[in-house]
Order: C-alpha cells, then structure tokens, then sequence
C-alpha cells in the first residue's frame, strides 16, 4: 500500500504511535500498518458524538482514551473517513495539549464536499462524494462493517 510505504519513508528516523479512532479505522488501520517497515506502535480511542446522534455536532465524548503517553512522540491518526471534520477537530484540540512533537492524520476516505472546519489531511487514500458508504469497517447503525470492500449507499442520507 502505497500510504505504508510514504508514512515509512517520512518517519523512518523518529517513528509515530499511530492512534485509531475507532471502530470504522480497524480494517484499514490492520491494513495500513502490515504496508510500513519502520517499528511504529498502535493505540485506540473511541469517541462517540454527543446529542441525538443524527447529526457531527462537533462535541465528542471520550468513550476509551489512549493507553500509551504520546507526550514528546509523533502522531498519526488514522481515520476511516474525514466528513465534516468537526470530530477530529475536537480530538486534535484535545491531543495536542498531551503536548506531543508532532500531529499528523492518515485517513482512506476524505469527503471533502461537506468539510466545516479547515483541517490539514496529510495522508489521503481517496476523496469521495457526498454519498453514504460501508464497508471495509464502516458501518451503517453497525452494520456492514465486515463487508471486504466500501460501497455506495445511494440512496442513504448522511446524517
Ligand atoms: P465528521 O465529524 O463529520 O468528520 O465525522 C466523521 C465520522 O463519522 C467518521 O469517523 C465515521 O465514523 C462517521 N462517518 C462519516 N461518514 C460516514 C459514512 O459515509 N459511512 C460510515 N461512517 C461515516
């Protein structure tokens, strides 16, 4: 996978702790991670979005926090999808007063059309359309997430 073989290259010297949001990121982050050849280490965060759940309200609970320290590491966070941005806004802001050397994000799939907030993706696998997709560990209320690859809901609103 070429994002493997870039994030090897970029980190070859000081290499990240990669931090997955879960759950819609582990297929691709078991991917991402089999696809570099420097000693990176892995953690997890699940964040869940506060209010009635239909909508990014930008507001994000700490489901499950980092187990490891990320204070003077690198770090790269690997999404599934980037939408409006407003959750991983909210987890950088957070992230980056663990004072950490460096925050950068890796995601598959960036959404741009429907972005809010400016955020600088340093690794994207492919931009997408405005449409709902599932698959490859994306869900839908859950669902399809062990679908082997992402596909198009077309007639699904996004939320
Ligand atoms: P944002 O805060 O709007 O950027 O929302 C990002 C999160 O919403 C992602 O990490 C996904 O978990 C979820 N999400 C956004 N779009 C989709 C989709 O098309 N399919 C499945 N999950 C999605």
């Amino acid at each position: 996978m070429e994002l493997g073989a870039r994030i090897s290259d970029d980190y070859r010297d000081d290499p990240p702790i990669l931090v997955n949001v879960l759950k819609g990121g582990i297929i691709f982050m078991a991917d991402l991670i089999r696809a570099t050849d420097i000693s990176v280490e892995i953690d997890f965060m699940e964040v869940s979005s506060y209010g009635d759940g239909t909508e990014s309200s930008g507001v994000v609970r700490i489901l499950e926090d980092l187990s490891l320290s990320i204070t003077d590491r690198h770090v790269l966070i690997v999404e599934d999808i980037v939408d409006t941005g407003l959750t991983l806004h909210y987890i950088l802001e957070n992230l980056e007063t663990r004072h950490p050397k460096s925050i950068r994000i890796c995601t598959l799939l960036d959404r741009r059309g429907r972005r809010e907030i400016d955020l600088q993706l340093d690794y994207v696998g492919f931009v997408v359309p405005d449409k709902f997709v599932i698959g490859y560990g994306l869900d839908l209320a859950q669902k399809y997430r062990n679908l082997p690859h992402i596909a198009v809901l077309e007639d699904e609103e996004i939320p």
